[in-house]
């Protein structure tokens, strides 16, 4: 191609869009596609926990407020994790300790509980 003469060029600048920031935008949601796929489901269901702000009190592989998720996959099952995340567990004096996600989906609950066993 030849060098774009004075017109041109204002052209491509006033429209960075339809050029190569389209070209750029594209690259990178393949590239984003790319490691979404290449990381597997592990990385969703964390994603999960993430949202669900489980981490505020427990960690992967250290006890914070509340056991680790390691812990908790090397005692329980998926019945009881699920029964736990689903409800919470409340002291005997009233006092939550772990709380409830009645709102949380059942497939979500699902991969939630894969991903902890998985720890
Ligand atoms: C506000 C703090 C807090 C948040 C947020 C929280 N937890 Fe907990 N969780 C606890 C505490 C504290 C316990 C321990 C309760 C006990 O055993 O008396 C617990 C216990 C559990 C247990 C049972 C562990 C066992 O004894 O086997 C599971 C499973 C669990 N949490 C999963 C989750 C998941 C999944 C999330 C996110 C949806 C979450 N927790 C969010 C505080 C929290």
């Amino acid at each position: 191609m030849t060098q774009p003469n004075k017109t041109q060029k204002n052209g491509y600048q006033n429209s960075p869009f339809l050029t190569h920031g389209l070209n750029r935008a594209g690259l990178f949601a393949v590239a984003l596609l790319a490691g979404c796929l290449m990381s597997g489901t592990t990385l969703a269901n964390e994603q999960i926990a993430r949202d669900q702000q489980c981490f505020k009190c427990h960690a992967i592989d250290s006890k914070k407020k509340a056991p680790s998720f390691r812990t908790i996959a090397q005692r329980s099952d998926a019945s009881e994790i699920k029964d736990v995340v689903r409800n919470g567990i409340t002291s005997l004096f009233g006092q939550e300790k772990m709380p409830a996600n009645r709102r949380i989906s059942e497939s979500d609950l699902n991969a939630l509980t894969q991903w902890i066993l998985a720890q």
